[in-house]
């Protein structure tokens, strides 16, 4: 399959490392010039159960060239997905199938406003993935990545794509409703991205120490809340399979954490200012996450 990565973060560095070592012909769409130069001559270095092997891709800075790709995997940030969409959406064959996958719900409203229905879907992955420099990323752990549409039907395209993920060792399945898998994962990141940023620790730290598991809890139960009245089922224990994620991913150092660290912005507005937002509008109290969204915006506004 002719596949585009677009944004060579570490989740799209894993993608494309996996993809690529799978055999497919794989291109990384980057907006940032010397970064492609780099990828184009290097490859991507995967770091996997203490191994390190290169994978040869190409790169581009040129949006034309997603034009013929079977699958595009948009993996850039939340917050840059209208203006990636925007340079490549004329760019999509009529065959192409993209798929986002973003954290939180704010990628969904431009996702259904530039890439029309029948060539757009969405990926919500547990994959762990550490970009430790430009083109060098750290495979820290395989969770399920569940594929879906916003609106049916689902197209055969995605089942497809599902079984190129397996195969490349990222377990994928298509699912019915999409939607409870996004507010799932957006439950634990709004949780576990804020309070690991906030406090600098790894993902274990929030359950262990019962201050922070307290904080968690309360995050968590603010979100399953407008979920239940937005009608999207989280299952019956959110908090439970959030501190079961805590505690799977316990070394691992959230993407919002990695963000912070690098002094540069979160996803913050995805994800807790979302639920935020979806609270004021059904008029249910979320303070522990509007002081997530405050105090990481405070810690944003300290970059300059
Ligand atoms: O964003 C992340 O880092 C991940 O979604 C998760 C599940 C919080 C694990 O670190």
């Amino acid at each position: 399959m002719k596949i585009t990565v677009v944004g060579p973060g570490a989740l799209g560095s894993l993608f494309g490392a996996l993809l690529g070592r799978a055999g497919h012909r794989i291109q990384l769409l980057d907006h940032q010039r010397p970064r492609a130069a780099l990828l184009a001559a290097r490859g991507l270095l995967l770091e996997e159960n203490g191994r390190k092997e290169r994978v040869s891709i190409l790169a581009t800075t040129e949006p034309a060239a997603v034009a013929g790709s079977d699958l595009i995997f948009l993996c850039v940030k939340s917050g840059a997905v209208g203006e990636s969409l925007a340079a490549i959406a004329s760019f999509l064959s009529p065959s192409s199938l993209l798929i986002a996958c973003q954290n939180g719900i704010g990628h969904l409203e431009p996702l259904r406003r530039l890439v029309p229905a029948d060539r757009r879907s969405v990926a919500v992955t547990a994959q762990g993935a550490t970009l430790i420099a430009p083109g060098h990323v750290r495979h820290g752990g395989s969770g399920p990545t569940r594929l879906g549409v916003i609106e049916p039907p689902v197209p055969a395209v995605l089942t497809q794509a599902a079984g190129v993920l397996t195969a490349a060792g990222i377990p994928a399945l298509v699912e019915g409703d999409i939607s409870q898998a996004i507010w799932r994962k957006l439950l634990a990141n709004a949780a576990i991205n804020a309070l690991t940023a906030l406090h600098d620790c790894p993902n274990g730290h929030l359950a262990a120490d019962s201050r922070l598991r307290k904080e968690l809890s309360q995050a968590v139960a603010e979100g399953a809340a407008v979920a239940k009245a937005l009608k999207v089922e989280v299952g019956s224990d959110p908090v439970a399979d959030v501190l079961a994620i805590c505690r799977a991913t316990a070394e691992n150092i959230s993407s919002m954490l990695q963000d912070v660290r690098r002094r540069r912005r979160t996803e913050i507005d995805a994800i807790n200012g979302a639920i935020v937002a979806e609270a004021r509008r059904l008029g249910i109290p979320v303070p522990v996450n509007e002081r997530l969204l405050q105090a990481v915006k405070a810690r944003e506004g300290d970059f300059g």
